[in-house]
């Protein structure tokens, strides 16, 4: 308000016509008692900003903290260390400690664009992490697996279908795992619909352990039983060790969203009490079959596609620790979710900021998997990359 008139204030006396000069003057005096006025004005004003202003900041400061304190309230919690307090009437408080991943993502194989050089990575599918913090990529659209040993800048390419293995070259590798009893990789190989067995010392003892199943991913438990999804089929079936055939162990009632039914199942983890974790993808939730069950239990998403808290969309890799926390790479959300069972909604882990290449952004990341020290590792697909999240207890 002041300032436009302060101007035009300024610049009136300058006016050259003579017959003005009374004119001028008086406004002069004008200008004189506005200058006066306006001093007062701003000297109030600024009065009022020192006083307001620290009390404004103090506010916002005492939100944030409370904001702060409450956030974590739906990441799961891990530990609790119980304290007591000096005042006898208030109850013991138990003070969760949460078990959190930097939301900066490092990369550490690929990122260098898509293609097929030794440094990049092609639509990486699934991700399988050794003891060594050895990487297995299932490196999809290059049709490879690529093994990717810890502070390498290139991976290299393990040499599954050439010549002397008697397999068929890789298609459309989706998933890869570890067989550590028989020194073996496996893969679900949806290209030539199968799950191959791939023995590191002895290649030419490798094999087909399912010809013509649609594969959407493979696991292996302590036992040395394989599981595999079915995804065409909504099932997952399990070889024992050494059997031929394999049995149903989860779904095989048709496509459907019942709850012994799976749509287009995907990703599956087994835990230590053989209870199959499967992404039933179409379904946008993850099952939980106990060992034996004639059905399964919901127990992560299933409220439609979506990206609110109680959502999925499109969920493919999922690992369960042995907390029974759930991890989820919500791939068309492009983030990573953890639930716990019997939790009505998730909370994000890492990523969840848009579709995006920013270290804190992911884009259809459909595998996760974590090291012995608990980074947390995602295959960031349409990155072309794989990314780190150091661990760090709160
Ligand atoms: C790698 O990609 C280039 C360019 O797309 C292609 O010409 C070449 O054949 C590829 N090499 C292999 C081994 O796939
Ligand atoms: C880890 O590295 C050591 C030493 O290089 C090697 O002997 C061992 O077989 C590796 N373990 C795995 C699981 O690759
Ligand atoms: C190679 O495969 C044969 C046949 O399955 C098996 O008898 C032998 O023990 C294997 N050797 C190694 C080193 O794994
Ligand atoms: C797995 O092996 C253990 C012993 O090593 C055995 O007690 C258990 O019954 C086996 N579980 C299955 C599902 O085969």
């Amino acid at each position: 308000m002041s300032r436009n008139q302060i101007g035009l204030c300024d610049s009136e006396p300058v006016a050259s016509n003579s017959q003005q000069t009374l004119t001028d003057r008086s406004i002069l005096l004008k200008c004189f008692e506005k200058k006066k006025l306006l001093i007062i004005i701003i000297s109030v004003i600024i009065v009022v900003l020192v006083v307001t202003i620290p009390t404004v900041i103090i506010k916002t400061k005492t939100t944030n903290t409370i904001k702060l304190s409450t956030e974590p309230r739906d990441t799961a919690t891990e530990e609790f260390t119980t304290t007591t307090t000096d005042n006898p009437s208030t109850e013991v408080q138990t003070k969760p400690k949460y078990k959190k991943w930097k939301q900066h993502g490092i990369t550490i194989a690929g990122g260098n664009g898509q293609g097929n050089q030794s440094n990049q990575l092609s639509s990486p599918h699934g991700i399988y992490i050794d003891d060594n913090t050895s990487i297995l990529i299932a490196d999809r659209d290059n049709k490879r697996i690529v093994e990717w040993k810890s502070n390498s800048i290139i991976g290299q390419i393990i040499k599954v279908g050439s010549a002397g293995d008697g397999l068929d070259p890789l298609y459309m590798p989706f998933e890869v795992t570890v067989d550590k009893q028989k020194n073996a990789i496996i893969i679900c190989d949806v290209g030539i619909k199968r799950v191959i067995r791939w023995f590191r010392e002895n290649q030419t003892n490798s094999e087909n352990l399912a010809a013509g199943i649609l594969c959407g991913g493979v696991t292996i438990d302590q036992n040395g039983s394989i599981y595999s999804s079915v995804w065409n089929n909504h099932m997952v079936v399990r070889w024992k060790g050494g059997d031929k055939d394999a049995i149903v162990v989860a779904g095989g009632f048709g496509q459907g969203d019942d709850l012994n039914q799976l749509e287009k199942p995907s990703f599956v983890f087994v835990d230590k009490d053989h209870s199959i974790y499967v992404s039933d993808t179409g379904n946008q939730r993850i099952m939980k079959w106990k060992k034996g069950a004639k059905q399964g239990i919901v127990v992560a998403g299933g409220n439609g596609y979506g990206n609110n808290f109680n959502q999925l969309f499109e969920p493919y890799g999922v690992v369960v620790d042995n907390l029974g926390q759930i991890f989820i790479a919500d791939c068309s959300n492009h983030r990573i979710m953890r639930w716990r069972e019997g939790d009505t909604e998730g909370s994000v882990v890492v990523g969840g900021n848009g579709q995006g290449d920013d270290p804190n952004q992911l884009y259809r990341p459909t595998d996760l998997s974590f090291d012995i020290e608990g980074h947390l590792y995602v295959a960031d697909t349409d990155n072309h990359r794989i990314q780190k999240y150091e661990l760090y207890i709160e």
